[in-house]
């Protein structure tokens, strides 16, 4: 079976991908898969990644694909990927069964590549189109799941134009949440372009901060609380979705929030899997996050993320079609600590892109 990984891409989750990537590349089971692992250039080139390449933070730095591999034209037809080199005829790679769009943020997760590999006719693995799109806009994201009946916490939703022509509506609209709030773009991932804030003189600096990377921006009313997360996983046969252990995220000292730094840096965050919480609180942890799951249509994975309030309630915070996927990532650890090792995971989605 050929699986192409595809990993990189046009986002500020670049480099989030290749950790991921790194970690698949290494444990998927080379005696059953052939793997042709493919970049996205931060530029939006495709390339057939080299070997040489290493995808690890790297004393502090991060990875980004390696721009001189070979260019590669986007699939074009059915399930076949064509090597191009400035110049030259194109070369095919051959066939592919499966890609693994390994990908977070815009043009990844989003619903994009997904589209583009439904129009080559080529299978993937994970969420499908709308799937994506929805999980990808926090906006949309929630309208769904609060239609479907998961408890969302407050927010508002600022529009370019709002922003543009009625700011002063628009920070009144978000005072009235109450604080602190948290400002986000409504399209990325990762906690970037989120502030984290305390009055109401900070607002406009946080909305410009999270414009930066969409002009769509929601401020969200801080519920207060323990994150936990869960993961689901959809199932080979008939049965629903399954539901991980549920995780607690406790993040270190020194960050305001569950910031990009505590996701990513060594010391940031310890993930208690399984959290420790009175069973029926985990029994319904897991029966929302299958509820969000299939409230989006999602297919083959995603991760759940809750607030568990001191007074007892959970609130979704959101969903995530493609997860943070290194070995040491929430989701993996979360189905890790269920009995279903990081390789058999990982073979699990494949088999599931292949049905
Ligand atoms: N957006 C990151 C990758 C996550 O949800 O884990
Ligand atoms: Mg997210």
């Amino acid at each position: 079976v050929r699986v192409a990984v595809v990993f990189g891409g046009r986002n500020s989750e670049h480099s989030v991908s290749l950790l991921g990537a790194g970690s698949v590349l290494e444990a998927i089971d080379q005696s059953k898969y052939e793997v042709i692992p493919i970049g996205i250039a931060q530029d939006g080139r495709w390339v057939l990644a080299s070997e040489r390449q290493r995808y690890a933070i790297e004393s502090g730095r991060l990875p980004t694909v390696d721009e001189t591999g070979d260019a590669l034209a986007i699939p074009t037809h059915s399930a076949s990927l064509v090597a191009l080199r400035p110049g030259e005829i194109p070369r095919a790679l051959g066939e592919v069964d499966v890609v693994f769009p390994l990908l977070h943020g815009p043009f990844g997760e989003d619903g994009t590549i997904q589209g583009l590999l439904e129009m080559a006719g080529v299978r993937y693995v994970g969420s499908g189109v709308l799937a994506s799109a929805i999980g990808m806009d926090k906006a949309y994201m929630k309208l769904v799941l609060r239609a479907s009946g998961l408890p969302v916490g407050p927010y508002v939703v600022v529009r370019d134009r709002d922003w543009r022509v009625d700011r002063a509506r628009v920070l009144k609209e978000a005072g009235d949440l109450g604080w602190p709030v948290f400002v986000k773009p409504a399209r990325a991932g990762s906690s970037q372009g989120i502030t984290k804030v305390h009055d109401a003189a900070g607002l406009e600096e946080a909305i410009e901060a999270a414009r930066e990377h969409d002009p769509k921006v929601l401020v969200e009313a801080a519920i207060p609380g323990r994150e936990v997360e869960c993961a689901v996983l959809e199932s080979l046969g008939d049965s629903p979705p399954e539901a991980s252990v549920v995780g607690e995220v406790v993040v270190a000292e020194g960050h305001e929030f569950y910031d990009f730094e505590a996701k990513y840096f060594d010391g940031g965050m310890e993930l208690h899997a399984p959290a420790d919480l009175p069973e029926s609180v985990s029994e319904r942890v897991r029966a929302l996050a299958v509820q969000a799951f299939e409230a989006l249509g999602c297919e083959g994975l995603a991760r759940v993320d809750f607030f568990y309030t001191p007074s007892g309630e959970l609130i979704v915070n959101e969903i995530n079609t493609m997860p943070g996927f290194t070995a040491q990532s929430v989701a993996p650890k979360l189905w890790a600590a269920t009995g279903l090792p990081y390789p058999q995971l990982i073979d699990r989605l494949i088999q599931l892109a292949l049905r």
